[in-house]
């Protein structure tokens, strides 16, 4: 087993170090640079993308995260109308015609009770569906009209780290697909898309390289109350994932959410005793998650900033840089809320690759 670590403690700090090659891998042959467009081997042609109303996106955990991080990309990118829902409550609610509707089932695993069943709700409806999934023959890849791979590699570690960031980057390539096939995106912001995307895995390197210092902060800080995360936009969807990835490894109050909705209650838990993780990025409106960094900052809790925005520096008091990358930037900032759970857990003795209570694939409801 400790081969198979690669001498690395644990598969979760293997695998979040493996991200830049498996960000390749999802990348690789898929992108046409000059073109401005992806080939993806999916069959959702012009025609068929003309007629579709709403992208509905199902997932859990997670994958769920990804998968609102994929929303605003769509939106942005795309100009589509788009909805996220947790797997376990979703009903269809299809256009008139049901092939108005294409639901995209975001599930690492392929396997996950609630997404499978989401799924199959849709299609029963008459939906078009697409499985994006890392899982090459599982049961979403063979229900679904069709699959799209995220090529991360296999994952052990119970939390995901490198599938959400494959996730993230193959459903930006499904954004420059679907933009560019329904008109609504020019080949000049969709070469620009994909050429943050190329330079993703060295940002994500980038990060990786300042994982000592993470480590630090992470044992600077390991003894709190309980740990807030917060960001607006593409940075909200980071917020929850660094949150839940805190918990399920760490076994430490944590609670992500958009950094607008502090005032309408958290605040109140704000002490010097919780600490405030926050991307300050571009895609996640730095200048107005400063506002609310602000209000944690009078009221004395520690803020670490993952951040690509000057203004934020004299607010924070750790800032972790994050390097220019455009929508792609709170995705990097992720790596490092990832290897901050990571050296908390560590510190705290925990097992890591196998939280209690928790399994890497859930198949029931
Ligand atoms: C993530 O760290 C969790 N282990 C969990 O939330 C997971 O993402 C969820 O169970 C969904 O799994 P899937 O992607 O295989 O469908």
């Amino acid at each position: 087993e400790a081969a198979e670590k690669g001498g690395y403690d644990h598969y979760m700090l293997k695998e979040i170090h493996e991200q830049p090659g498996a960000l390749r891998q999802t990348l690789s042959g898929r992108v046409d640079e000059v073109a401005g467009d992806v080939d993806l081997d999916v069959d959702l042609s012009s025609e068929v993308l003309a007629d579709v109303e709403e992208i509905q996106l199902v997932a859990c955990g997670t994958s769920y995260h990804a998968g609102l991080y994929a929303r605003r990309l769509l939106e942005e990118f795309a100009d589509v109308r788009v909805t996220v829902e947790v797997a376990s409550e979703y009903e269809f609610t299809g256009g008139r015609d049901p092939w108005e509707t294409l639901v995209v089932a975001v599930t690492q695993s392929g396997e996950t009770a609630d997404t499978l069943s989401a799924m199959r709700k849709a299609a029963k409806a008459g939906a078009r569906t697409l499985a994006v999934t890392n899982t090459v023959g599982s049961t979403a890849a063979r229900e679904a009209d069709d699959a799209l791979y995220i090529r991360a590699g296999p994952e052990i570690g119970v939390a995901a780290t490198k599938t959400f960031a494959a996730q993230v980057t193959a459903l930006s390539l499904l954004t420059v697909h679907i933009g560019r096939r329904r008109g609504a995106l020019s080949s000049e912001r969709a070469s620009n898309l994909l050429e943050n995307l190329r330079g993703l895995p060295g940002a994500v390197q980038q990060l990786l390289d300042a994982s000592e210092r993470l480590e630090a902060v992470a044992s600077e800080y390991v003894d709190e109350d309980a740990y807030f995360f917060v960001g607006r936009k593409l940075g909200a969807a980071v917020a929850l994932e660094g949150a839940l990835k805190l918990k399920e490894i760490a076994y430490v109050h944590a609670e992500g959410f958009p950094s607008g909705e502090l005032k309408h209650g958290t605040l109140a838990l704000v002490t010097e005793d919780t600490p405030v993780l926050t991307v300050l990025t571009e895609g996640a409106r730095p200048k107005e998650t400063l506002n609310n960094v602000k209000e944690v900052e009078s009221r004395g809790a520690p803020v670490i900033g993952f951040s690509s925005y000057d203004a934020a520096a004299n607010y924070l008091d750790v800032e972790i840089p994050i390097p220019d990358l455009g929508a792609l930037e709170p995705l990097v900032a992720n790596v490092g809320l990832q290897l901050f759970a990571y050296h908390v857990a560590n510190e705290l003795g925990r097992a890591i690759d196998k939280p209690r209570n928790l399994a890497k694939s859930v198949t029931v409801e």
